[in-house]
């Protein structure tokens, strides 16, 4: 009898991977973070408010989390300098009207850690957004959320990116009505998140087809606005677990270089904004430019979008500031079923921790 086998396909709960449970865990999972207590939220917004500039301090898809956060801030004025914790000891600029959150799953990651202390020594108010309950980011920060994910097991972080996500944009919304903004629509937005992610992953067997079908050995993920981060998430998840050479950029920044690559070995994710968006023909010319020079292009984005790609991704077609939550799970569905057509260990990806404890 091998109990802990037994033991890990029952929490499985019946999924071939941690990783797959996950994701389709998120429509319930965020559910929690929506009931983290709005005091601890309304706490963090208030040293928001009282401070001049915020820096997010993060690595992997933590940062890109709070890259997300970037744009949302921006439209209330605030500005918010999402930074790569192991250059925050480097270039971060501190006074006592700093505020610098730490985002962390773990709250163990060794860079994330360092840079917290660092704030807090310069006499900066440090906070933090953290999973993991009593972890060291929980007793370096001034102010901590948890952000109510439960256990992660899979090395690739999904569902918590998700819960990030919610609480960052909880911030956002309480943070906004300090600032006296119209805040309604967000809120009212809020509520429908579960249901959103849940029509995006109910699509998990058409991306599942058409993960298969990518025969490219190199792939770019392109996007322009908030999406841009779920871009370079698209593409680090992507790489994390199917090795394959993967990465992401503004569709702006393309032509700077990159452009020339574009061939029948690189196959461009286009992650197309939403139909209101005043982004999306911006998206869509770029996305001409890479099928004139014979790339294919698979869209991720709202099925309205007259465009002429090679597949279509469809997610439901949300306002601009609500959108990253569905472009997200599609993207880690991509990288999942791509990775399991290639048979790689997608749970526990060669040479990469769940945490990063060391320099
Ligand atoms: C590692 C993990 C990533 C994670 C990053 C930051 O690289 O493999 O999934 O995003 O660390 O981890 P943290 O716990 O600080 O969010």
């Amino acid at each position: 009898l091998n109990l802990d086998w037994d033991i890990e396909n029952a929490e499985k709960k019946g999924y071939e991977h941690f990783m797959l449970k996950e994701i389709m865990e998120e429509p319930e999972i965020i559910k929690n973070s929506m009931k983290i207590s709005q005091e601890e939220i309304q706490k963090l917004s208030n040293l928001i408010d009282d401070c001049d500039k915020i820096y997010i301090i993060a690595m992997g898809t933590s940062l890109h989390a709070g890259m997300i956060a970037e744009y949302w801030f921006s439209k209330l004025g605030k500005l918010v300098i999402p930074c790569d914790s192991s250059e925050f000891l480097i270039k971060g600029i501190i006074d006592e009207k700093t505020l610098v959150v730490g985002i962390t799953q773990s709250g163990e990651t060794y860079d994330t850690i360092k840079a917290i202390k660092y704030a807090k020594s310069k006499g900066a108010k440090t906070a933090s957004l953290v999973n993991v309950i009593g972890s060291t980011a929980t007793r370096e920060s001034d102010v901590t959320i948890m952000i109510g994910s439960g256990l992660e097991i899979s090395v690739c972080a999904t569902k918590t990116f998700m819960s990030q996500l919610v609480i960052l944009y909880r911030l956002f919304i309480e943070y906004g009505k300090l600032a006296n903004k119209d805040m309604g629509i967000y809120e009212q937005e809020l509520q429908k998140i579960p249901e959103y992610i849940s029509k995006t992953i109910e699509n998990k067997e058409v991306i599942k087809r058409i993960s298969e079908n990518l025969t490219a050995s190199n792939y770019l993920f392109i996007s322009k606005g908030i999406n841009l981060a779920n871009a370079y998430e698209g593409a680090l998840k992507f790489k994390e677990i199917t090795y394959l050479h993967a990465e992401g950029m503004s569709s702006g920044f393309l032509k700077h270089g990159t452009i020339s690559l574009i061939d029948e070995n690189m196959d461009t994710l286009a992650l197309i904004p939403p139909t209101k968006s005043p982004l999306l023909n911006s998206v869509l010319a770029n996305v001409e430019e890479i099928k004139a020079r014979g790339g294919k292009v698979i869209a991720v984005g709202p099925k309205k979008v007259d465009i002429e790609t090679d597949t279509l991704i469809e997610v439901p077609d949300l306002i601009e500031e609500v959108s990253p939550f569905v472009y997200a799970p599609a993207c880690q569905l991509l990288a999942y079923y791509k990775a399991l057509a290639m048979g790689r260990d997608v749970d526990k990806p060669r040479g990469l921790a769940k945490s990063v404890t060391v320099e």
